[in-house]
């Protein structure tokens, strides 16, 4: 089954200068598949994304997930469309510094009138998987980037989310902690059967995927798959990546 289509996306940002930052978009993701998505600053990862979570419109073209065109979904109906079958991972964690990790990771089921006992149950599978049980009565501020990026995986897979949707999640990490990170993905990928779209600049995180899309300059560019090893993917995917050339950003990422 697809869980996700993309058909003929287009976006251009209006503005003084109109910018045209997708072109013809194609893709197809299929259900359990991992996808990386990659390119140079400014290529339209992160505007793909956007479009795919709906926080953006498209101009022209059309996106289904699991058959659903939510962009024609009415406002209430899309807001608990996203809370109920998406999952999203930031770069920079968006938790709530009010909150303590616990109240963050149940804040979406508090949002949809979750029972407590179903909140607490859920919370208990999260936080074990995640491997967070021992701080989730601390604040955001007393936790490390490392643990407050797996209280966000936990907030965004708390309702089981159809598809995870995931833009730079191992940006702000140190190379031990993207690897955990990546991880833990990889096995909610396996175990649970989630649907992965990961946007990211890093080639190691990269090669956790089933399959990477290169997007240059708006447009598909190419597309590989991982075979057996991790190691020779990571190996291709540099490969791809100084084919595609773009500014040195793209390559000061990249961890071993
Ligand atoms: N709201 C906006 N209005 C106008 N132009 C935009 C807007 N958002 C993005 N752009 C432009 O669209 C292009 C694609 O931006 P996008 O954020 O998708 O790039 P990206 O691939 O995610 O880059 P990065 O790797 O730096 O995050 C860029 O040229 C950017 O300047
Ligand atoms: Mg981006």
């Amino acid at each position: 089954m697809n869980m996700m289509e993309v058909q003929n996306l287009c976006k251009v940002y209006e503005g003084k200068v109109a910018y045209r930052a997708l072109t013809d978009i194609n893709l197809t993701i299929r259900q359990g598949e991992f996808v990386g998505v990659m390119g140079p600053s400014g290529s339209g990862k992160t505007t793909l994304l956007n479009l795919v979570s709906t926080i953006d419109t498209p101009t022209t073209g059309n996106i289904l997930i699991g058959g659903k065109d939510p962009h024609s979904l009415k406002i209430n109906d899309l807001a608990r469309f996203r809370r109920r079958e998406l999952g999203f991972v930031f770069q920079d964690f968006n938790l709530l510094q009010t909150l303590t990790v616990e109240e963050n990771i149940v804040l979406p089921l508090t949002l949809d009138g979750e029972s407590v006992k179903v909140m607490d149950e859920k919370l208990a599978i999260v936080a074990k998987k995640l491997g967070i049980d021992h701080i989730l009565k601390k604040r955001t501020y007393e936790i490390s980037g490392g643990q407050a990026q797996r209280a966000a995986i936990a907030r965004a897979i708390i309702h089981s989310p159809k598809l995870l949707l995931a833009d730079e999640p191992t940006g702000n990490l140190d190379s031990k902690s993207a690897k955990d990170v990546m991880e833990t993905l990889s096995t909610i990928n396996q175990k649970d059967g989630t649907t992965l779209m990961l946007v990211t600049h890093d080639a190691v995180a990269a090669s956790f995927c089933n399959r990477v899309i290169f997007i240059k300059d708006g447009q598909l560019y190419n597309e590989i798959h991982r075979g057996e090893s991790r190691q020779v993917f990571f190996q291709k995917i540099i490969d791809v990546l100084s084919l595609l050339g773009g500014n040195a950003h793209d390559l000061s990422t990249i961890r071993v």
